[in-house]
């Protein structure tokens, strides 16, 4: 798990440094918390055994993306592609896929913009490419995952039609207040631009 954990600190060293750069030249603060984790060797091999492979460490290494995960949460829908574009920019982070579930969310509501990357860390033995999963969502976007998450997985069995349609229409609802509390937001920078200016 070594280089794992190394590229989560140097993760997590380029995500501060982003929080400061926006903060300092540009009085942004569009991260409200991040989480990084590390997954379970039980968690590695229940899944390598879901995908119909041997739990062994080449199969992991080389077929799960998410050993390696760290989840920026946002607190406006707009700052997630902000904080992904600084991310994209970073020479040392090689982006291998992104899947944007805001744009296009998934069957059950499931919202949230998750990039599969690579990052060199340096071991004894040399430099590696390290695989990290990134998950970007709002606040609000967070909360109707960790419900979803909490229901799946306390029903090992299928999750009963009317709890999923309920949770469908919440992602529905999430969604809508994402749109008006970004709105509220822009038009709140707005004002503030404008009185700045008649200050000047
Ligand atoms: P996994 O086998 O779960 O990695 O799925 P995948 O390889 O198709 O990738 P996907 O982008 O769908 O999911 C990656 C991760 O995103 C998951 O491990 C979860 O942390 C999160 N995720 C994806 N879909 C859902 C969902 O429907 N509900 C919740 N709560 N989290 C999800
Ligand atoms: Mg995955």
């Amino acid at each position: 798990m070594l280089p794992y954990t190394s590229a989560l600190k140097v993760v997590n060293m380029y995500i501060d440094t982003i929080e400061e750069e926006l903060f300092t030249y540009k009085r942004q603060n569009p991260i409200e918390h991040v989480k990084s984790r590390l997954k379970r060797p039980s968690s590695i091999a229940r899944k390598l055994e879901k995908k119909g492979l041997e739990p062994t460490l080449e199969n992991a290494v080389k077929y799960i993306d998410d050993i390696a995960g760290v989840r920026i949460v946002c607190q406006f829908q707009e700052d997630i592609y902000r904080v992904a574009d600084v991310i994209k920019k970073f020479e040392n982070i090689r982006i291998v896929q992104i899947k944007d579930y805001i744009a296009n969310p998934k069957e059950n509501g499931y919202r949230s913009y998750h990039m599969h990357v690579e990052i060199p860390v340096r071991m004894l033995h040399g430099e590696e490419m390290v695989k990290v999963e990134f998950q970007l969502r709002t606040v609000a976007m967070d909360f109707w995952a960790s419900l979803e998450h909490k229901i799946r997985y306390k029903n090992e069995s299928e999750i009963p039609d009317h709890i999923g349609s309920e949770l469908k229409l919440c992602a529905t609802l999430v969604e809508k207040m994402d749109s008006e509390m970004q709105h509220l937001n822009n038009e709140i920078e707005q004002l503030n631009l404008i009185t700045q200016d008649s200050t000047n």
